[in-house]
């Protein structure tokens, strides 16, 4: 799997973004360490703190079909920046794949990379607990 095609699988994901409040439509594709993609968007609830990321939907979907490790995350949205994940979804990202390479797309495709290190350092890590 190349870089431009997670990027393009994320850009794909965007038109299933449940996005009624921002209107900010942001589209996710995670690959495993075994090859496997898996895809997500933005779902937003109207409880608003019940919405979830685009990477996290992808991250959730992946963990539970039994992936524990990926190489890299595509992540874009309907701006014309590039996208960067969350806090949160750094922090959960981080869990299972520190070394995770993150692929900032903005609408168009382009984008930009950067090592989860890179995007959270001094992380807390379950080496901690
Ligand atoms: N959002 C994501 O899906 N990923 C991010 O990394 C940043 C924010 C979503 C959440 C919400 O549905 C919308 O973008 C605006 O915050």
């Amino acid at each position: 799997m190349q870089d431009n095609q997670l990027v393009a699988q994320a850009l794909d994901m965007m038109k299933f973004a449940h996005a009624p409040y921002s209107g900010f439509t942001v589209g996710a594709a995670l690959l495993c360490d075994d090859g496997t993609v898996y895809g997500g968007c933005n779902v937003e609830g109207s409880s608003y703190g019940t919405t979830v990321c685009a990477e996290r939907t992808a991250l959730v979907k992946a963990v539970s079909e039994g992936k524990k490790r990926f190489l890299a995350l595509a992540v874009c949205s309907s701006a014309d920046s590039v996208c960067t994940p969350c806090g949160i979804c750094r922090q959960m990202l981080y869990d299972f794949s520190p070394d995770l390479r993150v692929l900032c797309a903005d609408n168009k495709g382009n984008y930009i990379e950067h090592s989860l290190r890179e995007l959270l350092p001094y992380a807390f890590s379950e080496e901690v607990l």
